[in-house]
């Protein structure tokens, strides 16, 4: 009997099981397509630690019970197919975890039919790709606390390490797991957009070589901004081109794509009306980016102005501190969307568990989520990270570097929406005075929707005089 089975044979799903292989659990696999099954059977080696069938009765008979499935195949209709077929072949108690970016209410929808059939549902989000499914993913675990318990020791096991500690806690009931890995995705949009927008101005205005860059991403990696995606820039501006003698960069068409967890991390975030604007403006500009007909016309229709010229030293530093302040900025509006959905929904989420499981193994790991949990241990009821005090001087130290950048690329023709959203919402947020109290006069002016005032409490309504 295997301890653990796995069906999707992907990368993903092979990587994970011949890493639950390397920590002592014996797995078994399930996929559909043979090719897949045979490559596992043969990379696993032993067959008593590691074994694949494209039968599912005998995958289910040969593990032991409770059993515990993680389905890695992709979100959306083939998980519903999958469950289905596993059904018939397992007992009350047994536990399936869907490992895919699954939305969320689709996982609450599963958790409450297989509950009436007596098998527990988990949606944990993992992420760290496939390196990470092999050598040590983030997994965002949510659903019965207790079956939770059946599972807590493969999955601490698996995941990446930060200092010795797991990249794993059981985050809450229902669909957590997922709503957590769809706001850590939104957030993977957010920093990437904002890396890709300081490349483009230490490239068009600073004139950095792509051997500058990966210097500078490289140093950058060293210091307060040490994180994955730093660490990879760096790398991508070394790769040299397979079919030409460019680097590889340089011939990549620039239209990104999106599975959607960006856009529905924004889409929900409108839901519960909190404010995560760099993570839309990061979606919107795959969207832009994907208009690349569009753009090429209109390119030639309006004039641009060339960069103004820059101390490229100076310039590099100071693009250092920008990135740092709108890498903060972008983590404060996903914990900001969590802290609410946690109430909206009943999650429960502990805010500084999940900064903690982010340190190692995930996409947005990074050094200043090593400051971002301090923030929630200090204060678990933190409403946003501006607010706390370990974070102000961080902030004031960078904001201006921010300010004098969104200043260059608006007078330069550099678009930087990511960046000067980040500003935007910090200079929104720590206002406390906003016009909006026009906006106000303006809905009961045309439409008599009324308004709160300063100075007493009560809601008011006023017969405009010159209407
Ligand atoms: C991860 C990633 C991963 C995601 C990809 C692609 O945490 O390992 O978030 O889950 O699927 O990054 O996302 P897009 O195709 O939407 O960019």
């Amino acid at each position: 009997m295997y301890d653990f089975g796995l069906v999707g044979l992907g990368v993903m799903g092979r990587n994970f099981i011949l890493n639950v292989a390397d920590n002592g659990f014996t797995a078994f696999g399930n996929d559909l397509d043979a090719e897949k099954v045979n490559a596992l059977i043969e990379e696993g080696g032993d067959k008593a630690k590691v074994n694949a069938t494209s039968d599912v009765k005998t995958f289910v008979d040969g593990l032991s019970t409770p059993r515990k499935i993680m389905l890695l195949v992709p979100a959306g209709k083939i998980v519903d197919s999958v469950i289905e077929g596993l059904l018939p072949h397992l007992d009350k108690g047994d536990i399936i975890i869907d490992g895919g970016n699954s939305f969320f209410t689709d996982t609450d929808r599963r958790e409450a039919y297989l509950k009436d059939k007596g098998i527990n549902f988990f949606g944990a989000g993992v992420s760290g790709g496939a390196e990470g499914a092999r050598k040590g993913p983030s997994i965002m675990p949510g659903g019965s606390r207790d079956a939770y318990q059946h599972v807590k020791p493969v999955f601490e096991a698996v995941s990446a390490k930060y200092k010795g500690e797991p990249c794993v806690a059981y985050l809450g009931p229902k669909s957590a797991g997922n709503y957590v890995k769809m706001v850590h995705n939104g957030i993977e949009y957010g920093l990437m957009q904002l890396t890709s927008e300081i490349y483009d101005l230490l490239k068009k205005a600073g004139g950095l070589s792509n051997e500058e860059l990966h210097q500078t991403f490289a140093e950058w990696n060293q210091g307060r901004l040490q994180s994955f995606l730093v660490e990879i820039t760096s790398e991508i501006f070394e790769q040299k081109d397979d079919l030409t003698d460019n680097d590889l960069v340089d011939m990549i068409l620039d239209k990104a794509k999106q599975k959607g967890t960006g856009k529905w991390t924004s889409q929900n975030a409108m839901d519960l009306g909190i404010p995560v604007p760099t993570i839309d403006v990061a979606v919107s500009m795959r969207e832009i980016s994907a208009l690349k007909e569009e753009r090429i016309q209109a390119d030639e229709l309006y004039d641009r102005p060339t960069p103004a010229a820059v101390d490229k030293e100076e310039f590099v530093s100071k693009a250092e501190q920008a990135l740092y302040f709108a890498f903060i900025i972008t983590y404060a509006q996903g914990m900001h969307q969590l802290a609410d959905a946690s109430k909206e929904y009943g999650y429960e989420l502990e805010l500084g568990e999940i900064a903690k499981i982010w340190r190692a193994g995930c996409i947005i790991r990074a050094a200043l989520l090593a400051d971002i949990t301090e923030a929630y241990q200090a204060d678990e009821a933190l409403r946003n990270l501006l607010l706390s005090p370990s974070f102000v001087e961080k902030v004031k130290d960078t904001v201006d570097a921010a300010r004098e950048l969104v200043g260059y690329g608006a007078a330069n023709g550099i678009p930087l929406p990511g960046i000067s959203n980040a500003l935007t919402y910090f200079d929104a947020y720590t206002s406390s005075r906003l016009p909006l109290n026009l906006i106000q006069a303006q809905r009961d002016y045309f439409g008599s929707h009324t308004y709160e005032r300063l100075d007493r409490e009560g809601i008011f309504h006023t017969e405009w005089e010159n209407k």
